[in-house]
């Protein structure tokens, strides 16, 4: 049904099969997610406030249990293997890192000292030339050694992924990246980060509501809408979707002005089907 792109015919690295999420045991967030993440390149998940893209994030990372959450329907398969209910340190061995949203660096350690808790789960300390190749990506890092507490938002932001480059992970989740950027910063870190997935080989399962930023950079898409997968599609198809266009890069229709009407055209379209 859809062309797909060269990478999508290798086996996925991860894959999500019909997952329900449910918080305090009672609200159902998720209903049934279903996606699958490809050994190379970017996927972006794009929708609006509260669809549940950082659950699904959290999902797969094993973070919900932190905040009374739980996959109660579904699985998930990373590299062919369950890791549904693993616990998070054990996910992040197994070569997921998450980048949460708000880039949750530790505002009273140095930058070097964010960077080593990248490395937590790998024995040892990391060699220098680890540190190098996260400086080569974000040379403005390696003049800031005062506190990261006092790093801008876009060098914090350079931080988180720094920081996952640190973990030498297979695949990374990214939550919201371009949260708090100013549009030339988000554009910086966006080509950043696809440089990262190109040159380091990483898959990046990237949530974004910038849905322009993101499928600027992503290879395939999915969105999300009331905690379902309502549309999916490679970069070239989600970008000339008429409702992309209209509701996700507000490009589509040429009409300066809409009737009411056209609104409930607009609300009807949305549902998708
Ligand atoms: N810990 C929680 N307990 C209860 N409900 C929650 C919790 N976290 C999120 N939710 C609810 O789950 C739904 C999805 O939230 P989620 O944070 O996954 O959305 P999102 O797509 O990431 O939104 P945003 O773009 O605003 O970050 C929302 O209705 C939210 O209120
Ligand atoms: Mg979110």
């Amino acid at each position: 049904m859809h062309e797909h792109t060269e990478s999508s015919f290798l086996s996925p690295i991860l894959e999500l099969n019909n997952i329900e999420v449910v918080y305090n045991d009672v609200v159902l967030v998720l209903h049934g997610v279903s996606l699958s993440v490809p050994p190379r390149g970017i996927v972006a998940m794009l929708g609006a406030n509260g669809a549940g893209k950082s659950t699904t994030l959290k999902a797969i990372s094993g973070l919900l249990g932190a905040e009374d959450g739980a996959v109660t329907r579904g699985d998930i398969l990373f590299e062919g293997n369950s890791i549904r209910g693993l616990e998070p340190d054990l996910i992040v061995r197994r070569g997921i890192f998450q980048v949460m949203e708000g880039r949750r660096i530790v505002e009273d350690m140095t930058v070097i000292e964010n960077l080593k808790l990248g490395a937590y789960s790998r024995p040892g300390h990391p060699p220098q030339n680890d540190f190098d190749e996260v400086f080569n990506y974000f040379p403005r890092l390696k003049e800031r050694t005062g506190l990261a507490g006092y790093l801008s938002g876009g060098e914090q932001q350079m931080l988180a992924l720094g920081r996952a480059l640190m973990a030498k992970p297979k695949l990374i989740l990214m939550d919201e990246p371009s949260m708090g950027l100013s549009p030339l910063l988000v554009q910086e870190v966006f080509s950043i980060i696809h440089t990262i997935s190109v040159e380091r080989n990483i898959p990046i399962l990237l949530v974004e509501q910038n849905s322009a930023a993101a499928l600027r950079h992503a290879d395939y898409g999915y969105v999300m809408e009331n905690g379902k997968i309502v549309l999916e599609g490679t970069r070239d198809e989600l970008v000339n979707n008429e409702d992309i266009r209209e509701f996700y890069l507000g490009s589509g229709g040429n009409d300066a002005r809409r009737s009411f009407k056209d609104l409930k055209t607009y609300k009807r379209r949305k549902r998708w089907l």
